[in-house]
């Protein structure tokens, strides 16, 4: 707990003195050594506000997610790539909404990233979407379309399991089957753990 702390201080102090110092830090939390790591892309206004990952509506995608593969909220560690929320101004309203991360804002945040697998230790790394998958591999050339359920082993022998992200179900209706198919092949998985 403490190598955590001190990992988030260090984050927080650099975070600081970087060109996007300004904004508000969500960190990942969760189990130690857990069975599973998810990483998602960036945190929302929900998690923002609230200063944890996963909350509000995609709080609820989560819900459902863990309940498919047996797991609770507090059994897994929860984090993202890029841990500031990512915004621009809509020329619509004027107000701020959700943007995908930068490469500078993914630049960043990535050794922290690899810090905080090393010292969260999970057994498996779940990722949604092309940016985790494409953070965690160190591969630029993978795409979530290509190897969205089926595990993958990294360098330092950690498994990866990619899955679409869910917002991406929600634009693309088609890929429902397909995410719930990837969820039951994640769970029969997670047995031979
Ligand atoms: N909320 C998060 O914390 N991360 C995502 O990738 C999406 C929603």
């Amino acid at each position: 707990m403490n190598q955590q702390k001190d990992f988030q201080e260090k984050l927080q102090k650099n975070f600081q003195c970087s060109a996007f110092g300004e904004k508000k830090l969500v960190f990942g939390e969760g189990a130690q050594m857990p069975i599973l790591m998810m990483i998602g892309e960036a945190p929302g206004g929900d998690e923002e506000k609230q200063g944890k990952p996963f909350v509000g509506k995609a709080g609820k995608n989560l819900s459902a997610f863990l309940e498919v593969i047996g797991l609770k909220r507090d059994e897994i560690y929860i984090s993202n790539v890029v841990k500031l929320r990512p915004t621009k101004s809509s020329p619509k309203t004027g107000k701020e909404v959700n943007r995908p991360p930068s490469k500078d804002e993914i630049a960043f945040f990535l050794p922290y990233l690899m810090d905080e697998i090393q010292l969260i230790a999970p057994k498996m790394i779940v990722t949604l979407g092309n940016v985790p998958l494409k953070a965690v591999s160190g591969d630029n050339s993978m795409n979530i379309g290509d190897v969205h359920g089926k595990p993958y082993t990294l360098t330092d022998g950690r498994i990866l399991f990619p899955l679409y992200h869910p917002a991406a179900i929600i634009y693309n209706r088609a890929l429902t089957q397909v995410y719930q198919e990837d969820l039951v092949t994640l769970k029969d998985f997670l047995v031979t753990l």
